[in-house]
C-alpha cells in the first residue's frame, strides 16, 4: 500500500516538473499561430561553427521560426563551456520566451537551466540532451543507438563479416568515439557494440592497440586534432608491421583527423586505405566518399530535426501537442524527457546521389567543386 501510496506522488510530482517545464513565460492571445508567435523571443544556444552540421541546425531554426513570426536570438559557443553558459544567462536576461540549447558540455548547464525555470522560460533539448536538470520540456534528436548500429551493421555488410570467420578471414580495427560529455557519443558506442561484440569475441575484428572501451576510445569535444594525434600514436606503436583494415569513426571531423594521420603513415586510396566511417554527411565527408577517402557517414537530415524542434517551441508557448515519438530512452538523470527521435540513414558513394542531392541537402555543384 505504502509502496503505491509512493509511487502515485511520484508520478504526480514528475508530471508537476514536466507541466513546469512546459508552462510559458507570458500567456497568448487567440490561437493563430503567427498572432501567438509575433513579439516571442526564441533564443537558441548551438555549441559550435567549427562543425558544418551546427551551421546548418541554427540556419534552419533560424529560418523556420522567423517564417512563424518569431524573433531569434542565435549564439554559437564556439565548444567554450563556460562561454554557453554566459550565452544563455543573457538570453534569459534579455527576456527570451523559450530556449533551443544544443549543450557543449551536457551536465554543465544545471544551474543556468534552473536560473531559466525559476524564469519561466521552457527549455527544448535540441539534438543532445540536457543532463541533471528538471527544466527540460521536451527532446528533438535523432535516434542516437540507432546511428550506432547502422554504422555497424553497414561495416557488417561491406566486409561480410557473417561469412569471414567461415572463409578464414579477419581484420584489425580501431575506434574513435565522441566526447564524453555529450550523451549522443555513449549511446551511439553502445549501439556499435551490440553489433560488433560478437565479431571480436570471435576474433573476426581485432583491435591491435587493444582500445575498445568508451574511456580508452572518446575524443573529447569531438575534436578533429586530437582524433588525428591518437590514430598517428596507434599507427605508429600498433600498426607497424600490419596494416589497419577499419576505421571504426564515430564523426566525419574525426574521420578527417584519421585520413590525415593515415596520409601521413603511407597509406594509399585503392590499395591499402581501409575502411572508414563518419557521421553527419557533411560536405567534406561527401566529397571524401566520392575520392574514396571515406567509406560513408551517417545522414542526419537537420531540416527534419529543425522542423520537429520548432513544433516542440510551439507547443510549450501556444498549448500545442507535439509528435513525440520515444517516452523511454532519454532519461537525464532527473526525468525521462518526451523526446521525438529522427531516422539516421547510411549514405556510401552507391545511394549518396539519390539521398543527399535529389533531396535537396547538397546541390551536385557544391559536390563537385
Ligand atoms: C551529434 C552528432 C555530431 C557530434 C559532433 C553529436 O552530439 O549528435 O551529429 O557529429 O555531436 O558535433
Amino acid at each position: 500500500m505504502k509502496k503505491k501510496i509512493l509511487s502515485i506522488l511520484l508520478v504526480a510530482a514528475m508530471s508537476v516538473t514536466l507541466l513546469a517545464g512546459c508552462t510559458p513565460k507570458k500567456s497568448g492571445g487567440d490561437s493563430g499561430t503567427d498572432k501567438k508567435a509575433s513579439g516571442k523571443t526564441i533564443g537558441v544556444a548551438m555549441p559550435t561553427q567549427s562543425s558544418e552540421r551546427w551551421i546548418n541546425d541554427g540556419k534552419n531554426m533560424k529560418e523556420k521560426l522567423e517564417k512563424l513570426g518569431y524573433k531569434v536570438d542565435l549564439q554559437y559557443a564556439e565548444d567554450d563551456v563556460q562561454a554557453q553558459v554566459s550565452q544563455i544567462e543573457n538570453l534569459i536576461a534579455g527576456g527570451a520566451d523559450c530556449l533551443v540549447v544544443a549543450a557543449v558540455d551536457s551536465s554543465a548547464l544545471v544551474n543556468v537551466l534552473a536560473q531559466a525555470k525559476t524564469a519561466k522560460i521552457p527549455v527544448i533539448a535540441y539534438d543532445r540532451l540536457l543532463m541533471d536538470t528538471d527544466a527540460v520540456s521536451y527532446y528533438a534528436t535523432f535516434d542516437n543507438k540507432g546511428v550506432g548500429t547502422t554504422i555497424a551493421k553497414y561495416v557488417e555488410e561491406k566486409m561480410d563479416l557473417k561469412n569471414a570467420a567461415a572463409n578464414k578471414k579477419s581484420y584489425t580495427f580501431e575506434m574513435f568515439m565522441g566526447s564524453p560529455d555529450d550523451n549522443n557519443a555513449k549511446m551511439l558506442y553502445d549501439g556499435i557494440m551490440e553489433v560488433i561484440q560478437p565479431y571480436i569475441d570471435s576474433k573476426v575484428l581485432v583491435c591491435e592497440s587493444g582500445q575498445t572501451s568508451f574511456e580508452k576510445t572518446n575524443t573529447l569535444r569531438w575534436d578533429q586534432q586530437t582524433a588525428m594525434k591518437r590514430c598517428e600514436d596507434i599507427l605508429s606503436r600498433y600498426y607497424s608491421s600490419k596494416k589497419l583494415d577499419l576505421v571504426l569513426s564515430a564523426f566525419d571531423g574525426l574521420s578527417y583527423g584519421c585520413k590525415s594521420a593515415l596520409e601521413g603513415a603511407g597509406y594509399k586510396v585503392g590499395t591499402d586505405w581501409p575502411l572508414i566511417t563518419g557521421q553527419d554527411a557533411e560536405l567534406m565527408a561527401c566529397k571524401n566518399i566520392i575520392a574514396g577517402s571515406q567509406t560513408m557517414s551517417i545522414f542526419k537530415d537537420t531540416r527534419t530535426l529543425a522542423d520537429k524542434a520548432v513544433t516542440m517551441v510551439q507547443a510549450v508557448l501556444e498549448g500545442k501537442e507535439p509528435e513525440i515519438n520515444d517516452t523511454k530512452q532519454y532519461n537525464n538523470g532527473k526525468l525521462v524527457v518526451p523526446s521525438y527521435l529522427c531516422t539516421p540513414q547510411a549514405v556510401d558513394k552507391d545511394n549518396l546521389t539519390k539521398v543527399i542531392v535529389d533531396s535537396g541537402y547538397y546541390t551536385q555543384a557544391q559536390l563537385d567543386k
